[in-house]
């Protein structure tokens, strides 16, 4: 081969492997073989070449161009597949890590709440009982002896729905119960005396404030049996807030209100202290559940016999026990999936709720 074409064969491998990305690989290639590269114009020039000697140098010609073609294409799969090997190399994604501590799960404070009622309730012989969110506008109001026409319907504005479908557009109006008092109803009517059930669940009303969400979660406790009287439910209801709370001489007081479905009606306060916050200091008193007798009339409408049987009721906010146990000024992170305020309030699943070490834990 000519000298003038080894030397540029020698000169465009040299650049080839200088060529360290597709960018000055594509230089090399256009310098080459493009339109006015090295070797096309020696191709182009061939015609000036003397007859006898165009037909071997067209042939080494011809050669070379093979040859560097061949050179250039196999540069640019290698820069491909150095290319492809630092990208899987940069983005490589270790799947073995071992997961984050948080990821097994922690208890929202609403959950651990439930646990510790369910465990001091529970240790005084109480079951739980549940009931459906959507509710017959019967089992949440008129059973419970608030009709149609009663005052008492507007403390409960709350979300209505179209009548059950089956029984037509005229059928049983139905609400998003407003408190956990309905599932009393279900209880009462689906087994006989002796009860003894609490009922923790989601309830609704048209409200919405730091303090108030339009869906929220009470806790309903119901005592049936033939010989109750209110000393049951102060007792009973002193010891959960002791035990809750748990400060043994927490001040519990019992005053007069009143709610259409038990007679007599009682508020149950706790003391606190207003400008510290502190629970069971202090000289005030803070509201914290509802209470009283099972009204006689709501017994009959369960089929009850009023004369045989009597009771307590106490239903409370869940959400307002949690929020004065552990301090917390404000109710709606409580379902804002915050894992700043999950981590900071959240309770291990570990260590469940159990009278033997006390739930105030
Ligand atoms: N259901 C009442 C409320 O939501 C609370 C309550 C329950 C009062 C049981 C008395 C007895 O306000």
């Amino acid at each position: 081969m000519p000298e003038d074409l080894e030397e540029l064969r020698a000169a465009t491998t040299a650049l080839l492997s200088l060529a360290t990305d597709l960018q000055a690989w594509d230089a090399v290639r256009v310098g080459t073989l493009g339109k006015s590269g090295a070797l096309t114009t020696l191709l182009k020039e061939l015609g000036k070449t003397a007859p006898e000697a165009r037909r071997e140098r067209g042939a080494a010609l011809n050669r070379l161009k093979d040859d560097l073609a061949t050179a250039i294409e196999a540069r640019r799969v290698a820069l491909e597949a150095e290319a492809l090997a630092a990208r899987l190399a940069a983005e490589r994604m270790d799947v073995t890590l071992p997961p984050r501590p948080e990821i097994p799960g922690s208890l929202h404070p609403l959950s651990r709440t439930l646990e510790e009622i369910t465990a001091i309730f529970g240790a005084m012989g109480f079951s739980v009982a549940e009931g459906p969110d959507i509710e017959s506008d019967w089992h949440n109001f008129s059973a419970l002896n608030i009709p149609g026409h009663h005052p008492a319907r507007d403390d409960h504005d709350t979300f209505y729905l179209p009548g059950v479908p089956e029984q037509g557009s005229n059928g049983p109006p139905r609400v998003l119960r407003t408190h956990t008092s309905p599932v009393q109803v279900r209880t009462m009517l689906g087994q006989p005396p002796p009860i003894r059930v609490i009922v923790p669940g989601r309830t609704y009303r048209a409200d919405h404030d730091a303090t108030h969400s339009p869906m929220f979660h009470q806790c309903e406790g119901l005592v049936i049996d033939r010989d109750i009287t209110l000393g049951h439910l102060k007792g009973c209801l002193t010891d959960f807030l002791r035990a809750f709370f748990g400060i043994t001489t927490l001040p519990v007081r019992f005053r007069a209100s009143y709610f259409p479905f038990t007679e007599p009606s009682m508020e149950v306060d706790i003391g606190w202290s207003r400008r510290t916050g502190e629970i069971g200091g202090g000289t005030d008193w803070l509201e914290i559940l509802g209470s009283g007798m099972v009204h006689p009339k709501v017994l009959a409408n369960c089929g009850i016999d009023p004369r045989e049987w009597q009771g307590f009721a106490f239903g409370m906010g869940m959400e307002r026990l949690t929020m004065l146990k552990h301090g917390m000024p404000d109710l709606r992170p409580f379902y804002e999936s915050d894992l700043r305020w999950l981590r900071h309030y959240a309770a291990s699943p570990f260590a469940p709720a159990s009278l033997h070490e006390g739930v105030a834990g």
